[in-house]
């Protein structure tokens, strides 16, 4: 029941806004907010929600936001792993989400976690290798991200790659991944084919299966998610709650609840309703982390 998870945390600034700015421009916003971010953060605070034993490797600076961190994670239930690094400072994020549609366009600073280093993930082999489950994204240096996922996989532990920001990826880190849950965006970055149906989101997922991943299961945002194992396809269907008020953090809610039933050994089919259920409770609200539901709530959207 173990989901580690490698990352970075950041400040979320969150301005919400009718319109993006143009270059050099100045739009007056609707409201700022300040929160939790970070994509492995979010995925590791939805995993602890979600009823994991979540564990989070990182680094920090020691500064605020450092504190914001720590007191998010103890809220939360996550047991960090973090190495300090105060030449560094810890990382934000400049957020626009667009007032009426909830959608956003997201910078992100790594800071301190920018420098993760294999070295530091050997350092962790310990809670890597021996997790049930171990995830991943690409806002900390891939050589990290690579060596999380073979220490991962050398422990035996089911790995997932979260591919997120998109970015090229050499074919040795695809054969060590079980699990790749790319978005609509990152499969085509990653793959060359435009995902704009579930029949594209099949064959961009033939396309991961063909590097040597073992799964790969597209993401959809209201489509739901498209999942291919090379025996078996699955079009899981979206799960809608309410109205949309920010879809910030949802690709992470879908990834820590997805870990969180996988480690508990459901079969893929569930595992994908858990996290499109846990996706579908943490648009409704505000902000990334602090959105993420907890297991009561997702159980009860799934029972229906
Ligand atoms: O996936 C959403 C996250 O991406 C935000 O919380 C932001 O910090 C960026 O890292
Ligand atoms: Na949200």
């Amino acid at each position: 029941m173990s989901v580690v998870i490698l990352g970075v945390f950041v400040a979320d600034t969150a301005f919400h806004a009718d319109r993006m700015p143009v270059m050099g421009e100045t739009v007056l916003g609707r409201d700022f907010v300040l929160g939790p971010g970070g994509k492995g953060s979010n995925q590791a605070v939805a995993a602890a929600r979600a009823g994991a034993d979540a564990h989070f490797v990182t680094r920090l600076g020691t500064d605020d936001f450092a504190r914001l961190a720590r007191q998010t994670w103890g809220d939360a239930g996550v047991t960090p792993h973090v190495i300090d690094t105060p030449e560094s400072y810890t990382g934000a994020a400049f957020i626009f989400l667009e007032h009426g549609t909830g959608q956003n366009a997201i910078i992100v600073s790594p800071g301190a976690a920018g420098l993760i280093t294999p070295a530091d993930i050997d350092a962790n082999a310990g809670p890597i290798g021996g997790a049930d489950v171990f995830v991943t994204q690409l806002e900390q240096p891939l050589d990290a991200a690579l060596r999380g996922l073979e220490v991962a996989r050398a422990g035996g532990a089911r790995t997932i790659l979260n591919p997120a920001p998109a970015s090229e990826l050499p074919d040795e880190m695809l054969a060590l991944c079980d699990y790749i849950t790319p978005n609509e965006t990152e499969a085509e970055t990653l793959t060359g084919i435009k995902v704009n149906s579930t029949d594209a989101a099949l064959k961009a997922a033939k396309a991961f299966r063909a590097k040597g991943v073992g799964a790969a299961i597209i993401t959809l945002g209201e489509s739901g998610a498209l999942y291919h194992d090379g025996d078996t396809t699955l079009h899981v269907p979206a799960m809608s709650v309410g109205k949309v008020v920010d879809t910030t953090g949802a690709g992470d809610a879908f990834n820590g609840g997805f870990a969180t039933a996988l480690s508990e050994g459901k079969a893929p089919e569930e595992a994908v309703r858990f996290g499109n259920a846990t996706a579908g409770l943490s648009v409704t609200r505000p902000g990334a982390a602090s959105a993420m539901p907890t297991r009561a709530e997702i159980e009860s959207l799934l029972r229906g």
